[in-house]
């Protein structure tokens, strides 16, 4: 992906150097370098692949190399002088195994202490306005644990768009406009003659959701309501005052409950419903049919896409538009209006053909992969939230979970574990602090059991394994982070001063390792960004604590005679960590 030219990534760095040895070496060939982090340490940090290929092009041609092995070794006597390289040895048929300088790794780290982790130690984007469509629940409805994957998913790919120096445009796209409320108004108009036809703006969700329940229900039995509803729709539609006044009633009483969970979790969304698209459909079905993208079928307005066996309907057979047709208005205002160049949008898996659909009508209509406009758009999908029987996650009567429940339950069963550990070290602690720390361990513990599971799995919703106070869990890293902060602390030293006076020198393996790790933290965020993955993101930093606990368990950093060198790697340690905390939306503790 040439997007991720990372300047301060390790595996670029090599990138760099492998092209300028094809280069000199075979000046005819312009094979990009492969160059991979090692499978296995004992054969060295990072590979290269480069040769079989080269030696293949190569073959036949005038003084062409015997063997791959020999291509390999051409490449590294070509490599330019660098200080980045301590060892390089060949392997099988030629790959060649590269080992990095202690010396290197050491200043490396030291630089991210003293520059920061912002770029260039962050992947060097090329797109600068990243629209981010995420989250995304339906009025009257309650927000599932699906609305919460996105919700999580999606704050986490802003969060390192923005680290990466990208400006971040997050849209909550929520269901706001439809038949539906043709139905839901009518329902509470008759139940309520007065003016705002019983419609407050202070109904809970549930309130909401039973009144829909029961609308829907006379929609289907009642053949006279189903006309009414079908009329409210018309009059929404047109502009009703009364019809509206219940709408943005109805949206406001939703839009609070939305707002106490994204409070809840910190997320920042911005509201822009399908509604705000409703001005626009018109004149993008038009277009659609102008520019000869969109054809009548069976009364309906459609986009055919080659390779789907089903249309996008941009207008219903009965004059109608749907979810389809906002998302067309949508993406087409995202990069006409907002000059967007990544569109991403986050929803569960069985959203994925609606839109392929959209991209390639998209594509179809010129607005996307056209030379002016080079776009990227992603889909990210994810898959189910399982209850702990492997079954869709219900309560035990059957119901939606609710996620202001799930929150509450997990934040108190963080108090309790707290206060339970608190009683045996004999530290107390004070009422503040127990709910600060409760809910960063709680809201997070939940967040990073979503993340730390691919995203296109089905995973099962356990607070049991989520609260785990050992494994790869927040609750744990929580607990880890605090414990190296606490010896940074004990040290009594101002770590800025120390890293500027005192050079940092990795000798021991446990040093080494732990070192090269934290170099690799911009290759965790490239990953993710490549494959939009927030698993990679918390695999590196699960692997972060284990180097920090065989280092420590191995070399003494406080009273030892490397302690200045040791406690830098300490501090980094910490602040890698913190750094990969914020990009997974959860909040460090530095006591607990
Ligand atoms: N409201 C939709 C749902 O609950 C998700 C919307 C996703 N975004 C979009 N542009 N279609 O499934």
């Amino acid at each position: 992906n040439k997007d991720l030219q990372a300047a301060g990534s390790l595996r670029t760095q090599l990138t760099n150097l492998f092209r300028l040895a094809i280069n000199k070496a075979y000046p005819d060939l312009t094979d990009e370098p492969v160059v991979a982090a090692c499978n296995n340490p004992k054969f060295g940090d990072y590979q290269c692949n480069n040769a079989m290929q080269l030696f293949a092009k190569l073959k036949g041609k005038e003084g062409a190399p015997k063997a791959p092995r020999d291509v390999a070794s051409a490449l590294v006597a070509n490599l330019p002088p660098n200080e980045l390289l301590s060892e390089t040895s060949l392997a099988g048929p030629g790959f060649i195994n590269i080992r990095l300088s202690n010396e290197f790794l050491s200043k490396r780290v030291s630089e991210m202490l003293k520059l920061g982790l912002q770029p260039p130690f962050s992947p060097d984007l090329s797109s600068k306005k990243c629209v981010v469509d995420f989250s995304s629940p339906n009025v009257a409805k309650e927000m599932h644990v699906g609305h919460l994957r996105s919700t999580i998913i999606g704050d986490t790919i802003c969060r390192t768009l923005e680290l990466c120096g990208a400006q971040v445009l997050r849209l909550n796209h929520i269901g706001d406009w439809g038949t539906q409320f043709g139905m839901l108004i009518q329902h509470m108009s008759e139940l309520t003659p007065s003016a705002d036809g019983g419609a407050t703006g202070d109904e809970s969700i549930s309130d909401l959701m039973e009144l829909y329940r029961a609308a829907k229900k006379r929609f289907d039995e009642d053949e006279g309501f189903k006309q009414r509803a079908r009329e409210a729709v018309t009059a929404l539609q047109s502009g009703d005052e009364k019809s509206l006044r219940m709408w943005r009633a109805i949206c406001a009483a939703s839009r609070k409950e939305f707002a106490a969970i994204y409070e809840r979790l910190g997320v920042r969304v911005e509201e822009r419903g399908e509604s705000f698209y409703n001005p626009m459909l018109k004149a993008v079905v038009e277009e659609l049919k102008e520019k000869g993208c969109a054809e009548e079928s069976d009364g309906a307005i459609c986009v055919f896409v080659e390779g789907q066996s089903i249309p996008l309907i941009v207008q219903k057979s009965d004059g109608g538009f749907g979810y389809a047709s906002t998302d067309m208005a949508a993406i087409k205002h995202r990069l006409e209006v907002e000059k967007a160049d990544w569109i991403i949008y986050v929803t569960d898996a069985g959203q994925a053909q609606h839109f392929d659909l959209v991209f390639s009508a998209a594509k179809k209509a010129g607005w996307i992969g056209t030379p002016e406009s080079k776009a990227k758009i992603d889909h990210v999908g994810f898959g189910l939230v399982l209850g702990e029987d492997g079954k869709k996650f219900k309560t035990r009567s059957g119901d939606v979970v609710r996620l202001v429940e799930l929150l509450d339950e997990a934040k108190a069963r963080c108090t309790d574990t707290i206060r339970t550990r608190s009683q045996e070290t004999g530290e107390t602690v004070d009422e503040a602090s127990l709910e600060h720390a409760a809910s960063a361990m709680g809201y997070g513990a939940v967040k990073y059991a979503d993340l730390k599971s691919h995203r296109m799995t089905n995973y099962k919703f356990s607070f049991d394994s989520m609260l785990d106070l050992k494994g790869n869990t927040a609750v744990y890293l929580l607990y880890a982070h605090a414990r190296i902060a606490g010896i940074a602390r004990k040290a009594e030293k101002d770590i800025d001063a120390l890293a500027a006076s005192t050079p940092i020198v990795v000798a021991h393996q446990r040093e080494v390792d732990l070192a090269l790790h934290l170099s690799r933290f911009p290759e965790a965020m490239e990953d993710m960004l490549q494959e939009l993955t927030p698993n990679r993101l918390t695999d590196y930093l699960y692997e972060l604590s284990e180097r920090f606990n065989a280092f420590y368990v191995d070399c003494k950093v406080l009273g030892s005679e490397e302690e200045g060198s040791r406690l830098q790697l300490v501090e980094a340690t910490a602040r890698v960590m913190r750094q990969c905390f914020s990009l997974l939306g959860l909040i460090p503790l530095y006591r607990i």
